[in-house]
């Protein structure tokens, strides 16, 4: 058991009402000013001091390790819940024809894009795959990520889609920093060479789908819904086959263009819709009164520079807002989500409070695993991070540096 003492913010994200934040509770991160912590595998208490004195005589508790933490801000485990974690090959060059003014589709006509990333990641093992992105998990930890969603979509025919998600499911049983991550299936991530649209669709949904089921690959169903990828028809068609075999829909929507993509998400029940860069207001009013996650990607906005999507007007609305990297190699290469949360607030005007929501309990919901983790709350996982300040708001204010001294994961020191 180990006791955190003298917290100076003890940010606990605990959401009482078992709801993930909007509107204005989407601010409400239920900071506790000299908190005390108390864990081991699980959170045992979290509160003041005088309330921990009577939880410890109530449970005859006598054997702990104190780590005082005056001047300290703690925090929940960072929730990822979207990344292309695992890929291979370096789309360096293409990052250049960008800077020299080549958009994302016209670095794609040119033969790069997606396509690269896939070539690269047919020609790897998967030992070479598991190798490159326990590095990059490492990345991910350092800057507090301790659950993250992988997602496949860079094998695109039936082996090499099999292979990524083998290689997600085998570091998700295990990996050196003992993260949690979930998988999910993006056979439908773009169309291949050499094959129609049409024919790829079947094999998705006829091949893939079936047999990443059968072997348990998969928790989520995730789909490119992108004029030049899929419409709307496409990705309802795809995600409710993928919900009819057991996996959760998600989708990547208005990013570029709003061709249906949310009116898709809402017929086959989507746990959440990401990106949204585009998303007008019909888009936002078709969300709001819904459980459906917006997951705002910034990063994205950031390296491909251009429009953010529009948090306030969803937070307005009572849109529930996660935030999360969109690791990948084409439109957002950082594992590191303290990045995305500075960009949030410069460039969509969130607030820290909202921000820090948005990458832990919204995160969890975005991944249905809120019981689990995402708050400092009795009964979950002890994904604890600290800080080297002792208020939460340095966090956002003091950007470009890793002020990360310690993470927890499941109550094992793991930085
Ligand atoms: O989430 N939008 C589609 N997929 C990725 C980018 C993929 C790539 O360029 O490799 C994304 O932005
Ligand atoms: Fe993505």
């Amino acid at each position: 058991m180990i006791l955190l003492k003298n917290i100076s913010n003890l940010v606990t994200c605990a959401n009482p009402e078992g709801k993930a934040k909007r509107g204005k509770t989407q601010g409400d991160i239920y900071n506790i000013k000299n908190g005390f912590l108390l864990f081991n595998g699980t959170i045992k208490y979290s509160g003041n001091e005088l309330g921990l004195r009577k939880y410890l005589k109530e449970n005859k508790i006598i054997k702990y390790k104190e780590i005082d933490c005056t001047g300290k801000t703690v925090m929940p485990g960072f929730v990822d819940s979207h990344t292309h974690l695992v890929h291979a090959g370096s789309r360096a060059n293409e990052y250049e024809m960008k800077i020299q003014g080549k958009s994302y589709e016209e670095i794609a006509k040119a033969g790069g894009g997606i396509a690269n990333t896939v070539k690269a990641v047919r020609k790897s093992s998967k030992s070479e795959l598991k190798k490159i992105s326990e590095k990059r998990l490492h990345n991910f930890i350092k800057y507090g990520t301790t659950t993250l969603e992988a997602k496949s979509g860079y094998g695109l025919d039936v082996k090499n889609e099999i292979k990524l998600l083998e290689v997600i499911n085998e570091l998700s049983k295990k990996n050196k920093y003992g993260a949690d991550i979930l998988p999910t299936f993006l056979g439908a991530h773009s169309i291949p060479p050499g094959i129609s649209k049409k024919d790829y669709i079947d094999i998705v949904c006829y091949e893939m789908i079936p047999l990443v089921a059968k072997k348990r690959l998969a928790v989520f169903i995730d789909i490119f819904c992108e004029k030049g990828y899929f419409d709307a028809q496409d990705t309802e068609r795809i995600l409710s086959q993928g919900a009819k075999f057991g996996m959760i829909p998600k989708v990547h929507t208005d990013q570029f263009y709003s061709i249906g993509g949310i009116t898709a998400a809402k017929r086959v029940n989507a746990i959440s819709v990401d990106h949204l860069e585009v998303l007008n207001s019909k888009g936002i009013s078709q969300l709001k009164d819904t459980n459906i996650i917006a997951t705002l990607l910034p990063g994205c906005s950031y390296f491909l520079n251009m429009v953010y999507p529009p948090a306030r007007k969803l937070i307005e609305n009572a849109v529930p807002v996660a935030l999360a990297t969109d690791f990948n190699p084409g439109s957002c290469n950082t594992e590191n989500i303290q990045m995305i949360m500075s960009l949030a607030s410069l460039k969509m005007k969130m607030s820290a409070e909202e921000i820090i929501n948005a990458v832990t309990i919204n995160g969890a919901f975005a991944l249905n695993i809120q019981n689990k983790t995402g708050s400092l709350t009795p009964g979950k996982l002890s994904d604890i991070l600290v800080f080297d300040f002792p208020d939460y708001k340095d966090l956002i204010y003091h950007f470009g540096v890793n002020q990360l001294v310690k993470v927890f994961k499941k109550g094992k020191s793991i930085l």
